[in-house]
């Protein structure tokens, strides 16, 4: 299996001139699944939540946007939010510090390739090449931002930027995990106690898709639930996230100015199983350039999750507990395929 040191990074490859196929390492088959043609749908099918009526809005305005955040969950696990208050300057100065940070050389991206999940900052590509046997076409920084910070030293503007848009982004999530409480019949503090949001986990993903010359044979991300509680996801103009909704991958092109969340693995845990953690996958294209930044929100490293004890007064518990330390050690020892790590805490 290649070792990490000899990998190359997709945006070297892509940068080949006059690249017109792709190596033969990169080609996924086999999952007939896998490439099924994409349905294309409207926007407007994905559930649309006014985040100041959240924050500001009268008591019957609250509790019909709470309504719609449950459903939105329930039906979907995906939604975009809109009026969230973080400033489009902002975001804006993210994505551009994330594409300065890929166009370092190489070598100074190199300083932070490491093996560990629990490592603070990580670059990489792929997944986990030590294990797969086929590679992504994408190349990724993580990040922890909280609950202690980190910051990559450059490009230098990177630390105060990523340190607003990440405290933005968290108490947005906050407010989002207060409404999703209460769409669970929970009073609307109990989620947070619960995973001890003062020291929740957040970390900071940018992946990098560059152009792929044959994207129809290559993946960007393979199918996959992610592992925290909520996902932040903010992207550059370009779309290639695919989300499967009733059986079926639909494309996910989110409006301009809005969020896209998705409730994640913890959550299905936290809910005993009545939000879901939905899978969903990125596909590359062969003319742009996309970027994504993902804002994983999990519970603090040390909490026990377990569904919550006010839902097993009336169903069986289908989740058994686990650290969300040990539940991130364990997704990051295999590869990225169907919800297996849930599955591993799974006791139905
Ligand atoms: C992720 C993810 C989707 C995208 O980082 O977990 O699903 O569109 N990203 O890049
Ligand atoms: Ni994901």
């Amino acid at each position: 299996m290649a070792s990490l040191e000899k990998m190359a990074s997709v945006k070297s490859i892509a940068e080949t001139p006059n690249l017109a196929s792709i190596p033969s390492s990169y080609i996924f088959s086999g999952s007939p699944d896998d490439k099924t043609a994409p349905i294309a749908m409207d926007n407007d099918s994905i559930p649309t939540i006014d985040f100041v009526l959240l924050t500001s809005g009268t008591p019957d305005q609250r509790s019909k946007v709470v309504d719609e955040l449950g459903k939105a969950c329930r039906d979907w696990g995906f939604f975009m939010v809109i009026n969230h208050g973080v400033a489009e300057k902002l975001r804006e100065e993210m994505m551009e510090c994330c594409e300065e940070f890929y166009d370092l050389t190489e070598e100074e991206k190199r300083v932070y390739e490491t093996e560990h999940v629990l490592d603070p900052i990580r670059y990489g590509t792929s997944f986990n090449p030590h294990v797969e046997k086929v590679f992504l076409w994408r190349d990724y920084l993580k990040i922890m931002v909280h609950p202690n910070f980190h910051f990559p030293s450059k490009p230098l503007k990177f630390r105060e930027i990523s340190k607003e848009y990440c405290e933005r982004v968290r108490e947005m999530g906050r407010e989002l995990m207060r409404g999703i409480s209460e769409s669970l019949g929970l009073e609307r503090l109990d989620l947070e106690r619960i995973v001890n949001w003062e020291e929740c986990s957040q970390i900071l993903i940018a992946n990098l898709y560059p152009p792929c010359p044959q994207p129809e044979l290559a993946m960007g991300l393979s199918p996959h639930s992610d592992h925290c509680l909520l996902t932040v996801l903010l992207q550059n103009q370009i779309d290639g996230l695919q989300i499967l909704h009733d059986h079926k991958w639909v494309n996910v092109n989110p409006i301009p100015n809005s969020f896209l969340v998705n409730t994640a693995d913890q959550l299905e845990i936290l809910s005993n199983g009545e939000y879901k953690s939905v899978l969903h996958r990125a596909v590359v294209n062969e003319k742009s350039k996309r970027m994504s930044l993902a804002v994983a929100i999990g519970p603090s490293a040390q909490t026990l999750v377990a569904p919550a004890p006010q839902l097993l007064l009336t169903h069986p518990p289908l989740f058994k507990h686990i650290k969300y330390k040990d539940y991130l050690e364990t997704m990051q020892s295999g590869k990225l395929h169907n919800k297996s790590t849930l599955d591993c805490v799974r006791l139905l």
